[in-house]
């Protein structure tokens, strides 16, 4: 980021508890101590008219692991996606690792993915024909790495996501738990502090879910931050913080009360209704509970 960029981040930096970072975004670690994710007064509205984003207001914490919930269309992957940078806002600022989006160049915007943010997909994602361990290494191919220590790291991030013994399995030869444990790895190779996961066990059966999952816990407890949107009720009720969508805006943002008692849901923009359906974690299988 140039340095006018990094002054006017200084001015435009909404949350007055965190400095900007410095540097430019493929480099120096955001160290202004602000949330890792700021959203301030963000709409996006489509061609056509569609606003899938109203005015959102969110702020995520370093080390948080959260789940976004919502019926479909509620703007969901929107937002996730204005997080990740791979879309713009049509109003509002966009923190993330303390550097302003908004003041970011195409060049940069992908120098701050390539180092800070990891994406998960439902479906995954691999490049067709090509070994777990070359799919991962690719993850790196924006970071200035040569290719025998992107390939070292990318054995390390595969053995980490317990699939060490796959390092020359084509997409074709894995599960699809395996798959997305592939494609988990090949976001985090980099060891970014954010990670955006879009309904990573959509596609996948109970069991395989569950092992994702246990990756993506694995990777909170390491210190990633990781945002989950999933459909899955009793998935969201199980993490520490859900945020719940309807119609373009957050409705309600809960967190576990301290102890572990059970799910606060505090109404998020005056419309706090969806907060009912977060409570305790339920049975209802997966497709009665999508939203
Ligand atoms: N590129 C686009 N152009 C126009 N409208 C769009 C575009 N992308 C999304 N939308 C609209 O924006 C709204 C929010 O879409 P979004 O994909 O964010 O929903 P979602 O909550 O992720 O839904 P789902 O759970 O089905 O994935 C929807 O009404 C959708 O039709
Ligand atoms: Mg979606």
């Amino acid at each position: 980021m140039s340095a006018v960029a990094v002054e006017r981040a200084a001015v435009a930096h909404p949350d007055p508890r965190g400095t900007p970072g410095t540097g430019t975004p493929g480099t120096a670690p955001g160290d202004g101590g602000g949330p890792v994710v700021t959203l301030h007064e963000v709409s996006r509205v489509f061609p056509g008219g569609v606003a899938a984003l109203r005015d959102v207001h969110l702020d995520v914490h370093r080390g948080e692991l959260l789940a976004i919930v919502g019926p479909s269309g509620s703007g969901k992957s929107t937002m996730l996606n204005v997080i990740g940078t791979l879309d713009r806002p049509t109003s509002g600022r966009v923190l993330v690792d303390d550097f302003l989006v908004d003041d970011l160049d195409d060049r940069e915007l992908s120098a701050l993915r390539a180092s800070r943010i990891g994406f998960v997909f439902q479906q995954f994602h691999l490049a067709a024909g090509v070994p777990a361990l070359d799919n991962v290494a690719d993850g790196l191919l924006y970071r200035g790495v040569g290719r025998r220590e992107r390939r070292r790291r990318a054995a390390e991030a595969l053995d980490r996501v317990g699939l060490g013994h796959r390092l020359t399995h084509r997409p074709h030869e894995l599960s699809g738990g395996e798959k997305q444990r592939v494609a988990i790895a090949r976001a985090v190779v980099g060891d970014p502090p954010l990670l955006l996961a879009d309904e990573p066990t959509g596609a996948l059966d109970t069991a395989a879910g569950a092992g994702v999952m246990d990756v993506l816990r694995d990777l909170h407890t390491v210190g990633t931050t990781v945002v989950i949107i999933t459909h899955d009720r009793e998935l969201a009720a199980s993490l520490p913080r859900q945020v719940a969508m309807r119609d373009g805006e957050i409705v309600a943002d809960g967190t576990l009360a301290p102890g572990g008692a059970g799910t606060v849901l505090a109404g998020a923009g005056g419309a706090g209704g969806a907060g009912g359906a977060l409570g305790a974690p339920s049975t209802t299988t997966d497709e009665e509970a999508s939203c």
